[in-house]
C-alpha cells in the first residue's frame, strides 16, 4: 500500500510539472498568428461565433486541442476545429496554451 502511495505521489508531481513549465509562449504566439487569429481575433479575444481562448488554464485549451486533434466533436461547429487541431504537434500544443494563457487584447 505505501509503495502504491508513493508512486500516486511521483505520478502527480511528474503531471504538475509538465503542465507549468513546457510551453514557450513566444512560439505559441507566431503559430496563433498562423492559423488562428483568422477566427479567434487578435489575442484569442473571440469573434462572433468564435469562442474567446485566451485567460484560460493551460490544461483546459491543451485538452480541448487534443480531442479537437482525435477528431472528438464537442460542440455544434467542432468540424472546423478538427481540421485546424489535426497538423499540431504536442510540442506546439502546448506553446500555444502558453501563449493564450496569459495573452491579452491590447486597444489600439
Ligand atoms: C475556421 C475557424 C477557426 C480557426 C482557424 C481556429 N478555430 Fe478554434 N474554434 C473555432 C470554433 C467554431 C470553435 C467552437 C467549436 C465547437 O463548436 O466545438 C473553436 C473552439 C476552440 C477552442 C475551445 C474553446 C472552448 O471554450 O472550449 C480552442 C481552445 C480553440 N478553438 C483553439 C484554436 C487554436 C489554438 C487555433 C489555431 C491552431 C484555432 N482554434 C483555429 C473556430 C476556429
Amino acid at each position: 500500500m505505501r509503495v502504491l502511495r508513493y508512486f500516486a505521489v511521483i505520478l502527480l508531481m511528474s503531471a504538475f510539472s509538465s503542465s507549468v513549465s513546457s510551453g514557450d509562449p513566444v512560439a505559441g504566439e507566431a503559430r496563433y498568428k498562423q492559423s488562428c487569429i483568422n477566427c479567434h481575433g487578435m489575442a484569442g479575444k473571440g469573434a462572433a461565433s468564435y469562442p474567446k481562448i485566451s485567460g484560460k488554464e493551460v490544461s483546459y485549451v491543451t485538452a480541448m486541442l487534443e480531442t479537437y486533434r482525435d477528431g472528438i466533436e464537442v460542440g455544434p461547429n467542432s468540424s472546423l476545429m478538427i481540421m485546424m487541431a489535426q497538423p499540431l504537434t504536442d510540442v506546439e500544443i502546448a506553446n500555444l496554451a502558453a501563449y493564450l494563457k496569459d495573452a491579452v487584447y491590447q486597444q489600439p
